[in-house]
């Protein structure tokens, strides 16, 4: 399983590198928005740190303008993967750049259907969104589950790249419907690091340390 971290902040990015957990990175104009820094710039110095898939957003609503913009964004790097909303003018975008060669990320999946969709257009990942499902009070992972079982079934390469992901359940389900990468916000990568015991333990070897005789 690849673990993605959902960021545009190179700070943030460089801690869960050292980590030792990236496998590439996802952005969008939310997060470009929170760091305030220029989409191009923040995408090469992204490039710079990680050896992997980087997801760069379109903000065209038309195909013909996405497949221009997703063309442009591809240039700044051989990891940029094209982040393109689902959608009939996504999808037609999708298959234009598959058709040149380009990696895409459908997001804004809400359905195993929308992911069915993805996979035909020959997008090389599929984001189902499980937080805002959950948010309305749908089970976003059931959607993961019937995605994975679905591109299975007939051996898809779309990769399902689970995103909005708010917590450690959220990885773990993740991981046992066979989801080929998360994309983690770093504060819950590093909630999945600790567990109560693990600091427990660490404060008792500490003390009984103390306890050792010294030379
Ligand atoms: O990767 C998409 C993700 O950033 C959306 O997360 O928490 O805004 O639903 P959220």
């Amino acid at each position: 399983m690849k673990f993605f971290i959902d960021s545009a902040d190179v700070k943030e990015i460089r801690v869960a590198l050292e980590m030792g957990c990236v496998d590439g990175v996802t952005t969008n104009p939310s997060l470009l928005a929170k760091v305030g820094r220029p989409f191009e710039e923040v995408i090469r110095e992204i490039a710079t740190l990680v050896d992997g898939p980087i997801s760069a957003e379109c903000i065209s609503t038309k195909a013909e303008d996405m497949v221009k913009e997703g063309i442009a964004l591809a240039a700044w790097h051989p990891n940029v993967v094209i982040k393109i909303p689902m959608g009939v003018e996504g999808l037609k975008a999708t298959r234009a750049l598959a058709n040149k060669g380009i990696s895409t990320n459908v997001t804004l999946v809400f359905s195993p259907l929308q992911a069915l969709l993805c996979a035909k257009a020959g997008a090389s990942f599929v984001s189902p969104f499980v937080g805002r499902l959950d948010d309305i009070g749908q089970e976003g992972m059931e959607m993961v589950r019937q995605t994975v079982a679905i591109f299975d079934n007939y051996g898809f390469a779309t990769e399902v790249l689970v995103a909005s992901v708010r917590n450690p359940i959220h990885v773990l389900h993740a991981a046992l419907a066979g989801a080929h990468v998360a994309t983690i916000p770093l504060a819950v990568l590093k909630q999945l690091s600790e567990h109560p015991l693990t600091t427990l333990g660490i404060e008792r070897f500490l003390a009984d340390w103390e306890k050792v005789p010294k030379p």
